[in-house]
C-alpha cells in the first residue's frame, strides 16, 4: 500500500511533503511530485505537510482521483520521455535526478498559474 499525490499538486509543488518524508520516497516530476508506490512505507507524514491536501491513501481516494494511483505506477514502471528504461525502484528519490517530465495523467493537465 502507499500514499498517492493527486492533481492538486500540479503547478503548486510546495515540497513540504518531501521535507517530511523520512525515507525520501517522493520524486520530482515536471510540474508535480510523485510518491513511489512500492517504496513508500506509509509513514503518512507527508499528508499533513501538504497545504493543498493533494496526498491521500491509496485505499481511500476521492472518487475523481482514483486514477492517480495507476499514474504513479506509470511514472516508475513505464519508460518516460528522457529515460530509455523505466525508473523502477531506485531506492529513494536522492538516487535519481529529478525528472523533467510527468506521469501521463499529470502531463495532460492544463498548466495553472498559482498565486503564492
Ligand atoms: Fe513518505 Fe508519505 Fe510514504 S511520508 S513513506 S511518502 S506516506
Ligand atoms: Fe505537491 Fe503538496 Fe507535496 S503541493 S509537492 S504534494 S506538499
Amino acid at each position: 500500500m502507499a500514499y498517492v499525490i493527486g492533481e492538486r499538486c500540479a503547478d503548486v509543488v510546495d515540497r513540504g511533503c518531501v521535507r517530511e518524508c523520512p525515507v525520501g520516497r517522493i520524486h520530482e516530476g515536471g510540474h508535480a511530485l510523485c510518491i513511489h508506490p512500492d517504496e513508500c512505507v506509509d509513514r503518512g507524514a507527508c499528508v499533513s505537510a501538504c497545504p493543498v491536501e493533494a496526498i491521500y491513501y491509496e485505499d481511500d481516494p476521492p472518487a475523481e482521483l482514483k486514477a492517480y494511483h495507476g499514474d504513479s505506477a506509470a511514472f516508475f514502471f513505464h519508460a518516460i520521455p528522457g529515460h530509455d528504461l523505466p525508473l523502477r525502484s531506485p531506492g529513494g528519490a536522492a538516487k535519481i535526478s529529478p525528472a523533467a517530465v510527468d506521469a501521463p495523467l499529470v502531463a495532460r493537465l492544463p498548466k495553472r498559474s498559482i498565486q503564492r
